[in-house]
């Protein structure tokens, strides 16, 4: 009888030792709490869960030749690695203007570095590096800019944003989420041939022609491609005529420029780099030095031409004759840096 008058309650639901959410699975995305989690990560040559190792840092601090009391500019913020080593540079003398078009990383990264630097050394704004000579219009020109290009591994890792093939999540691939439309949205809109072209000038995808026509009839069957792995499987299912031998590591490359493809299209990536690269040479200082990561032939393509041109034009006094790699000792701790490709320019 007591037991019948006791409130029913429902037993705590047991959450499992492998919780299958990003957030409650990986300690790293609390770094306070698990530091000594994070160095074994980033020891065995992977990178923590909503974090970016930042990329070349030696060879970037040698072309930019930082000083303190100087002005520069970090075009791509990120986790803010390149911009902690330009502030350590400063010496508290100086001043670091860093962009990114991030909105949910950006608060994060301005909060952790405005833990270790002052607010009179660095200004980070939620802006497209486009826009740089909006920076310039109320500033200094710079002594020094660092553009490291494409996406952060925090954007990659988190399947929210739906960067990665790897993990199902909604189909956007927007670094800003509150601007133009997502991928799914944008791959409804396209048609077959527009697919493909997309595929080819953003990826160089060899079965581009095969790939467009899977999105094409999936779309006409009535499917909503709005999820990752809805998409990975019609790439796949598009390229089982491929030999078994290497089947499954040529789709794995397919889907990769798919998604690469998608992204650099919804994110307008080559005007962006495009507007940015016309816009260097006015924004830098006479002797004013500027160094460029890229991760793809397309994006270096852009880099290289602008440079050269300038070069020509007498806009640049030294450019860089050739790519710049990172070491292999790089490589192998950190695999993320396997195909960067670095760039310099100093303005006359
Ligand atoms: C490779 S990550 C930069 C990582 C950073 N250097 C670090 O050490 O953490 C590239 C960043 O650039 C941002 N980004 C990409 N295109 C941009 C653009 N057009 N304007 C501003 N930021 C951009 C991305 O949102 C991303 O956070």
């Amino acid at each position: 009888m007591e037991n019948q008058d006791k409130p029913y309650k429902r037993r705590v639901r047991y959450k499992g030792k492998y919780p299958k959410k990003f957030k409650e699975k990986y300690k790293e995305l609390n770094p306070d709490k698990y530091s000594d989690t994070i160095s074994k990560v980033i020891e065995k040559g992977s990178t923590p869960a909503g974090m970016h190792i930042p990329i070349m840092v030696k060879e970037i601090l040698n072309v930019l030749q930082i000083k303190p009391g100087q002005i520069g500019l970090d075009a791509t913020l990120g986790y803010g690695g390149h911009t902690q080593e330009m502030l350590k540079c400063l010496e508290g003398k100086g001043h670091v203007y860093a962009l990114d078009i991030d909105p949910i990383e950006l608060p994060k990264t301005t909060k952790r570095l405005e833990e270790g630097f002052s607010k009179d050394n660095l200004t980070t704004m939620l802006m497209n590096f486009s826009d740089i000579d909006k920076v310039t219009k109320e500033q200094n020109k710079f002594n020094f800019i660092l553009a490291d290009l494409g996406v952060s591994s925090m954007q990659i890792d988190n399947p929210d944003r739906g960067f990665s093939f790897k993990k199902d999540g909604p189909l956007d691939l927007r670094m800003n989420p509150s601007s133009g439309v997502s991928a799914s949205m944008r791959i409804m809109q396209l048609t077959k041939i527009e697919i493909e072209s997309m595929l080819v000038q953003n990826a160089d995808e060899p079965y581009a022609k095969q790939i467009a026509e899977a999105i094409t009839s999936a779309k006409k069957k009535g499917i909503y491609i709005d999820k990752t792995l809805k998409l990975e499987k019609i790439i796949s299912d598009a390229l089982q005529f491929i030999p078994i031998a290497s089947r499954k590591h040529d789709i794995k490359k397919s889907c990769q420029r798919t998604f690469q493809a998608i992204r650099i299209d919804v994110n307008k990536e080559f005007e962006s780099i495009y507007n940015f690269l016309e816009k260097l040479p006015d924004v830098l200082t006479s002797g004013g030095r500027v160094a460029i990561l890229s991760f793809h032939s397309g994006e270096d393509r852009l880099v290289k031409k602008s440079f050269k041109r300038f070069f020509k034009e007498g806009l640049y006094s030294e450019i860089s004759s050739e790519i710049i790699r990172p070491t292999k000792e790089e490589c192998f701790s950190n695999p993320r840096a396997k195909s960067t490709k670095m760039r310099w320019a100093i303005k006359v």
